[in-house]
């Protein structure tokens, strides 16, 4: 069958996928999306967890490699992420770090010298970087408290963020990255995001998209038949709005999570398939999304399978391929929706 980065291509969709962590040693996996990508991010590589070890020193063994192998096949590559503001994922020593007696000016510091070391490092071959993820909290919609905003502040640390980035790599598209949901009763959420845009915008942050992860059926609730619990109209208002501000909008990490879906495997997939196609049409219908990644091409290697397990033991089946890397209804839905 024709891959989807060929698929993707004959519309100017540019299709991609994660690979990273044990996945990218699995030479099975590597040529999966080598042969079906037109563009891989680093699934962990390029995250402060891995690429700092701590304030002095920068580890970019990780990411070093899956670019190098990225260009020795072709592939293009997107950068994830120059900051995450969930503590959880950042190293301990940011919060636990000496800030001295002009603690603003340290963080400062510590942040335009990681992001600038990152993005310039890898300038010439990534041209799409998460350069913020996950900066609201999707309970009170305020922009959230990190170890380093706490000195600079929430809105300044961004803004200095996507500045640091435009410097260091000015040929690339700079993208704000986020899990905002479909539903009705996440509007706190998305209008979070665009009060966030709205300002960013106002003082002239250099950014240029915004990324919607796209964690399908990841909540319990959530029903993947056609659109399920999305509420259409208010998705696209969002969508009208953020592109109205000139903004791309890029498919950055989508699965779908099939938990809350009844164990039988060929009802389960069609549901996945039939959710993620309309999902698609809808994300497509925006001349503005030409990036469609998925966060992970296997079912064999999916964040998912151990996160919230089915009661009724079963594996997961999240992504377009199984774990055996055979292409299941979820990856079709993909090529028809392209
Ligand atoms: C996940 C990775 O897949 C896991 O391996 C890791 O343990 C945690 O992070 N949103 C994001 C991604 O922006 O960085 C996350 O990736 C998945 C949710």
């Amino acid at each position: 069958a024709t891959s989807l980065a060929t698929l993707g291509a004959a519309k100017g969709i540019r299709f991609g996928s994660t690979v990273g962590k044990d996945n990218f040693a699995d030479p099975g996996y590597r040529a999966l999306n080598a042969a079906q990508c037109a563009l891989v991010v680093p699934e962990n590589e390029m995250k402060w967890s891995i690429t700092r070890p701590d304030a002095q020193h920068f580890d970019f063994r990780a990411a070093d490699r899956i670019v190098e192998w990225a260009g020795a096949n072709g592939l293009g590559v997107r950068g994830h992420t120059l900051l995450w503001h969930s503590e959880r994922w950042m190293p301990q020593w940011v919060a636990e770090h000496d800030y001295g007696p002009n603690p603003r000016a340290e963080a400062e510091r510590l942040l335009t010298d990681h992001v600038a070391t990152v993005a310039g490092r890898y300038a010439d071959r990534i041209d799409s970087f998460d350069v913020v993820n996950e900066a609201i909290d999707s309970e009170t919609g305020a922009l959230r408290d990190t170890a380093l905003s706490r000195h600079i502040g929430a809105f300044e640390t961004i803004d200095i963020a996507f500045r640091t980035a435009r410097a260091a790599a000015p040929k690339a598209q700079l993208v704000y990255n986020d899990y905002m949901g479909w539903r009705a009763d996440e509007g706190l959420h998305r209008d979070a995001v665009l009060r966030l845009l709205e300002q960013m915008r106002k003082r002239g942050t250099p950014v240029d998209a915004l990324g919607i992860q796209s964690h399908l059926g990841s909540k319990f609730s959530d029903t993947p038949t056609g659109l399920g619990s999305l509420d259409e109209p208010a998705f696209r208002r969002f969508l009208d709005q953020v592109t109205g501000m000139g903004l791309d909008l890029l498919v950055t990490e989508m699965d779908v999570h099939d938990n809350p879906l009844p164990g039988a495997i060929g009802p389960r997939d069609a549901q996945v398939a039939a959710h993620a196609k309309a999902y698609l049409d809808l994300m497509l219908s925006y001349p503005q999304t030409k990036t469609v990644m998925c966060w992970g091409l296997s079912d064999r290697y999916s964040w998912l399978s151990g996160m919230r397990l089915r009661p009724d033991g079963m594996a997961k089946r999240p992504c377009p391929f199984d774990a055996d890397f055979r292409p299941k209804p979820f990856r079709d839905a993909i090529a028809a929706a392209f």
